[in-house]
């Protein structure tokens, strides 16, 4: 995946526009700044394929069992229940969306349907499936390594490429890119209409959204759509009941601001270097005011404006980690994503999941995170109230060591976001989580809201805390998390 020092653009946010001139528009990136992903070159069209070599049939699902498990002494492809799908989106002239869906290992008729967003913008699903809650990991030598965590032991779980440009996702058509979160979210509205309409036994089943960094912004707005799907009757009553944000990137004025604190809390700068790094926040919060309030171009000034906080605390902080303050940059990336492309660009595995040889894998990709580039600023915690007074649950959760998405600011605006129990929820007692009768995070909660920072964790962590992630995700399906807070 790309995270260069000239790049930085990574997970969940991107910061490649900090320092590079490249336009919006620019495709790829230059070879030289990824030394370690080998995968780019300058000519790639990456998910970029001429000539329509596959018909396009608007609405059409298509869906594949597939095991990587080869051997007799295996289980059936039946058993397992893995399915990789595609959908042509039908308000689009060409997109594809790429999916895995992977049946409960539990109980596949009751347990929840699950689906989880991977943020960037333009980075895969897969690299949750594969390095975070997926039912296998993957090694250095790209070998798969069966998940004792993996979330589907206690749901149904779609993992999707999205937005389109991002994994296995593409389209012929420019115009088929999402520019803005409301196309994402109505993309996947579509795409869960269908997948109900396909596997009708799960209609009756609880639903929950959840997701990671910029899916911080994504996850609301989805909700919202869903909610507002059901409200109008639109098609099929989608059993909504709860989403989960992981490091995300919600409520970009409150958490890009919370940058220098965090950074001095943690040692990675200083007081003095802090109070300069201030400076830079009015401005900041100046430019994602008139983006909120003019939009377009003004965003993409909010945008390098912010950007250039974090900047400034790395020309400091040094080859940290932003995704993990503990540990040290790899190189000029943060973390290493080639098992999985290395993986997924095989032939046989992209035969097995029913993808065209010609699509190349790319765990973080630029197409279409650049075609958002004007929608990264807004603020999605306003979706917020009107779904908890709704009664579902919210759960935010983050782990501590994350820089870029920082606990800090995320805990601040739960605590600022108005709603009925705003607050029972500012008063509410921080109590230990706890796993295996160790702290494993602390929570605060009320009512149907939950905050839990969870300790040994950078911003992945399910990545870092599998057993950890895994406990909370169990809880807090069946409702147990918040009671360990009266
Ligand atoms: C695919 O798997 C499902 C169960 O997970 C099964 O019902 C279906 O028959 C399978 N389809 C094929 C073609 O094997
Ligand atoms: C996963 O579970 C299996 C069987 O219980 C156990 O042998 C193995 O050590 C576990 N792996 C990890 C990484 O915990
Ligand atoms: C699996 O199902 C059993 C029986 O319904 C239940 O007791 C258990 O808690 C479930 N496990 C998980 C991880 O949800």
């Amino acid at each position: 995946m790309g995270f260069s020092k000239t790049s930085l653009s990574l997970l969940l946010l991107s910061f490649h526009i900090l320092f590079s001139s490249s336009d919006a528009t620019s495709r790829i990136p230059h070879r030289q700044l990824f030394q370690k992903t080998p995968t780019f070159s300058p000519n790639q069209q990456v998910n970029i394929i001429h000539g329509d070599s596959v018909d396009f049939v608007p609405g059409k699902m298509v869906e594949k069992n597939f095991s990587f498990l080869g051997g007799s002494d295996k289980p059936s492809i039946e058993n397992l229940g893995h399915h990789a799908g595609y959908y042509s989106l039908p308000s689009s002239n060409s997109a594809r969306m790429f999916y895995f869906f992977f049946e409960s290992q539990n109980n596949t008729r009751d347990d929840p349907v699950v689906i989880w967003l991977t943020g960037g913008p333009g980075c895969s699903g897969e690299i949750a499936l594969f390095y975070e809650n997926g039912p296998f990991h993957i090694s250095d030598k790209s070998q798969l390594v069966p998940n004792n965590y993996s979330w589907n032991k206690a749901s149904n779980i779609i993992f999707v490429d999205q937005p389109i440009g991002t994994g296995f996702s593409y389209t012929l058509d420019d115009n088929d890119y999402s520019r803005d979160v409301t196309s994402i979210s109505n993309y996947l509205y579509d795409f869960l209409q269908e997948f109900f309409k396909q596997h009708p036994d799960f209609v009756k089943n609880d639903f929950y959204i959840t997701g990671e960094s910029y899916a911080g912004q994504y996850i609301p707005a989805l909700a919202s759509r869903v909610r507002q799907g059901n409200k109008d009757s639109e098609g099929i009553h989608i059993n909504l009941k709860g989403i989960a944000i992981g490091n995300g990137m919600t409520n970009p004025l409150i958490q890009y601001p919370s940058l220098p604190q965090y950074a001095v809390d943690m040692k990675l700068i200083t007081k003095e270097d802090q109070d300069q790094i201030n400076k830079l926040i009015p401005p900041c919060e100046d430019a994602i005011k008139s983006c909120e309030s003019e939009g377009g171009d003004s965003c993409f000034t909010a945008l390098t404006q912010c950007n250039d906080i974090m900047k400034n605390i790395l020309s400091i902080a040094g080859g940290i980690n932003y995704y993990d303050i503990r540990t040290q940059r790899d190189g000029e990336l943060c973390y290493d994503f080639t098992p999985v492309e290395t993986f997924l660009n095989d032939d046989s595995v992209k035969k097995a999941l029913g993808v065209l040889e010609d699509l190349y894998f790319l765990a973080c990709g630029r197409l279409a995170n650049n075609k958002l580039i004007r929608a990264r600023m807004n603020n999605f915690e306003d979706d917020i109230p009107a779904l908890l007074e709704d009664g579902i649950k919210v759960l935010i959760y983050a782990g501590e060591y994350d820089l870029i998405c920082n606990w800090l600011g995320i805990s601040k605006w739960v605590h600022a976001m108005e709603w009925s129990g705003q607050k029972q929820f500012a008063d509410s007692k921080t109590v230990p989580f706890l796993v295996d009768g160790a702290q494993a995070g602390s929570l605060n909660s009320y009512g149907l809201l939950s905050f839990l920072k969870v300790k040994g964790a950078g911003h992945m962590v399910p990545m870092d805390q599998p057993k950890a992630a895994f406990q909370m995700f169990v809880n807090w399906l069946d409702g147990t998390l918040n009671e360990r807070s009266v």
